[in-house]
């Protein structure tokens, strides 16, 4: 699929709409995404996976109408709260073709799972076993998956490697603690566990480190099943497929890694002699970040030591992601054709500190001037579902392009949601 990294400066459209028109109708900051783009994500998903069970994940970005377009294109649903649950289930996504995780699920987040009747619960802790086994009726038994850590190292960012041992993940491989909890989901009656979990890291652009995921996975569930007799159904490898911000940035190709997980699985349950489970998948960002521009007015230009300063009217509140991860990202002059050559800039928020930078030494055309248009391409993930209201800017609406029409997702949060909330004094 076309990613919005490949727009150019003054490149008017995405969806068949013009961004600057986007920009006029729903005023800014505000987000744009191309369902188009979504759905032949998930295509390609579904094409380069045709066994596997590909669940969206939803922390990614979630709305009622990205619920609907994940259901439609025949994904299943990762969800992490009670929250990201209720929404899509009022959306009406099947709840059986969801799974919840998270490292510290809240009692209501349990009790809405069970309620509801969520596909699998992904146990994270040894204690959440009889939290959920206690939830569960006669009737009725709760399909678990349990998360292991293999201890593999990759991700874009420290703070989003998850297959070490040295995070809160998951149950390690090697003290023991991934076999301990196995054995206790096993002996719970109420339980039936289809399989093995792990999620390595995100913004992984190597398949390298999901094959020794896998092979480490299979020799786990090999040893499952010569202590327990039990051949386990399902292996889910979770998200973390990295996506191109800028060009010429590397992506990790969805049918290059189907091709080779799938002969990396085939050869070590070949070895291990284990038939092949089912694969499960879970990309959140590579579905949604391509698919989302971003779009700002610039407000104020000015030159400070050595940087020119490019502040927009959004800004950290609107997108954390480069003080949080050191995310780089390549904004672009959109609804004019620039009259300049580039030059070095420094786009910065409208928040009050000095790391409220969004794109840091830019090129940007020489004469842009306060009341030009900035669209962020690739701002589709991670931006919406991070978004804060950090010094009371209210958050920015999303707005849905698709066939030449711009339809409202999420409105903007107003100066009165703001202070409705607070309810004190
Ligand atoms: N599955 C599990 C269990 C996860 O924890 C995650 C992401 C995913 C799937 C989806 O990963 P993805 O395919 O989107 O990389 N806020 C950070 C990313 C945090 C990812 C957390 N877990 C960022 O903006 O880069």
């Amino acid at each position: 699929p076309a990613s919005t990294a490949r727009l150019p400066h003054g490149h008017l459209s995405v969806g068949g709409v013009s961004l600057a028109e986007t920009a006029d109708r729903f005023d800014t900051p505000a987000y744009v995404v191309d369902e188009n783009e979504i759905r032949t994500r998930c295509r390609t998903y579904r094409a380069a996976f045709p066994a596997a069970d590909v669940l969206y994940a939803a922390k990614a970005f979630l709305c009622r109408a990205m619920v609907r377009w994940i259901d439609e294109e025949g994904l299943g649903l990762d969800v992490c709260s009670a929250g990201e649950l209720d929404l899509a289930h009022a959306a009406g996504f099947p709840p059986e073709r969801m799974v919840l995780h998270g490292n510290a699920k809240s009692p209501r987040d349990l009790a809405t799972a069970l309620r509801l009747g969520v596909g699998r619960i992904v146990v994270d802790s040894p204690s959440e076993i009889a939290r959920i086994a206690a939830l569960t009726g006669p009737a009725r038994r709760q399909k678990v998956m349990v998360r292991v850590v293999p201890g593999v190292a990759a991700g874009g960012h420290e703070k989003i490697r998850t297959g070490t041992e040295d995070q809160k993940f998951g149950l390690s491989l090697t003290d023991g603690s991934a076999q301990h909890a196995i054995a206790r989901v096993l002996g719970q009656s109420s339980l039936e566990l289809t399989g093995l979990h792990c999620h390595i890291g995100s913004q992984i652009t190597d398949v390298k480190p999901y094959l020794v995921a896998v092979r480490r996975m299979v020799g786990l569930m090999a040893r499952v099943h010569e202590s327990h007799g039990v051949t386990l159904p399902e292996l889910d490898l979770g998200g973390g497929h990295g996506v191109a911000h800028r060009p010429g940035e590397p992506a990790l190709d969805p049918t290059a890694l189907a091709r080779r997980l799938t002969a990396e699985l085939a050869a070590s349950c070949a070895v291990a002699g284990l038939p092949v489970p089912r694969l499960v998948i879970e990309p959140g960002r590579a579905i949604a970040a391509p698919a989302g521009v971003a779009l700002y007015r610039v407000l104020a230009v000015k030159h400070t030591g050595r940087t020119l300063f490019v502040a927009v009217d959004g800004g950290m509140s609107d997108n954390p992601r480069p003080a949080l991860y050191g995310a780089r990202y390549a904004p672009r002059l959109v609804g004019r054709v620039p009259t300049a050559g580039p030059v070095a800039a420094t786009v910065v928020g409208r928040h009050c500190e000095a790391g409220d930078v969004l794109a840091a030494d830019v090129p940007l055309p020489g004469d842009v001037r306060p009341g030009d248009l900035l669209a962020v391409p690739v701002a589709g993930a991670y931006q919406v579902s991070m978004a804060s209201a950090y010094n009371l800017v209210g958050r920015p609406p999303v707005v849905a392009v698709h066939g030449g029409t711009a339809r409202l997702l999420i409105r903007r949060e107003t100066q009165e949601d703001l202070r409705r909330r607070d309810v004190g004094a």
